[in-house]
């Protein structure tokens, strides 16, 4: 696959490190924007785990994508403070108007929804971040920050 050769060299860059399926797949998606799916088999053979396993690791944490990230990020805190302050309602509005759900992608590539556990924004929330830029007390006008 396209990629196999760079992966090779971050897995080779890995090796002999104790637990290093987690900085691979950081580094994987450093280089990529995503974990692909065709690098799973061959992370599975190097480290010798199952390819079900890597997969749950993958699926487990939440900062890794399977697929490539629209232009835009949008982040939205979904943690308890901010949660208390309306995050919910503001969410559904959000994926309402983008007509997608967490860790998707719009269809025109325009932007990607990710939930994401406190941004330390608690005091200003419901709190976002817009491409690693922190937007507090968001609502729907966020998607004006989107929208090309
Ligand atoms: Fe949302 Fe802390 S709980 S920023």
């Amino acid at each position: 696959h396209p990629h196999s050769d760079r992966i090779a060299e971050i897995l080779e860059a890995h090796r002999g490190l104790e637990g290093p399926l987690l900085p691979i797949l950081h580094a994987i998606q450093e280089a990529f924007g995503h974990v692909p799916e065709a690098a799973v088999p061959q992370i599975a053979k190097a480290l010798t785990m199952s390819k079900a396993e890597v997969h749950g690791v993958i699926s487990f944490y939440h900062d890794f994508r399977k697929a490539p990230a629209g232009r835009h990020v949008l982040k939205l805190c979904r943690a308890e403070a901010c949660q208390t302050m309306g995050a919910d309602a503001v969410a559904e509005q959000i994926k309402k108007a983008l007509g997608i759900d967490w860790h998707e992608t719009t269809p025109d590539g325009r932007v990607t929804l990710e939930p994401v556990f406190c941004l330390g924004l608690c005091a200003c929330g419901p709190s976002a971040m817009v491409d690693g830029r922190l937007v507090g007390r968001c609502d729907e006008s966020v998607l004006a920050e989107v929208a090309k």
